[in-house]
């Protein structure tokens, strides 16, 4: 059986080879994983954060596709110097515009990445008690998104485990 491969954008596929701010970030101020290790859809995302909440550096660690480590990288890019409030407005459409589109198929994986860096902000004022108004109580689709992926991986591992 032959395959078909994805209708990657260029820039997809060149991140993939060559993704930027890959790696554990050993000075972080906050990090936050998302997605599960069960099924090998797991992210993390590190950010260094200043007094003024400017985001100074961020890295990431990617066990996704390619459509999932290169909208990480458009991520970490995307965030040094901006603030934390800008940085939450950042939503996935604007990653996937980023990348050049994401196959269809593929969306879910732009989602799950913005998703782990909305989990880094809340964890970075959950640490310090606070509670900014520009963030909303419940979860955006981002994260909810996330929550979902997390919640299949472990119904369907307890599934394989079973059989
Ligand atoms: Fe799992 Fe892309 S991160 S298919």
């Amino acid at each position: 059986m032959s395959r078909v491969p994805l209708p990657y954008s260029q820039k997809i596929l060149e991140l993939f080879r060559n993704p930027k701010n890959l790696g554990k970030l050993e000075d972080a101020t906050v990090m936050a994983m998302a997605g599960s290790p069960a099924c090998g859809d797991l992210i993390a995302i590190y950010l260094k954060v200043d007094d003024r909440e400017v985001v100074e550096k961020a890295t990431f660690e990617s066990y996704g596709c390619a459509a999932n480590i290169a909208t990480a990288s458009v991520l970490t890019e995307i965030v040094k110097g901006k603030r934390l409030p800008e940085v939450w407005r950042i939503g996935w459409k604007e990653v996937a515009k980023e990348v050049g589109g994401l196959p269809s198929v593929k969306l879910h994986c732009g989602i799950l990445a913005t998703g782990a860096l909305r989990r880094a902000i809340r964890n970075f004022y959950r640490k310090r008690g606070l509670k900014p108004d520009w963030m909303p109580e419940g979860l955006t689709l981002e994260e909810r998104q996330a929550l979902e992926e997390e919640k299949l991986a472990e119904v369907l591992s307890k599934r394989l485990k079973l059989e």
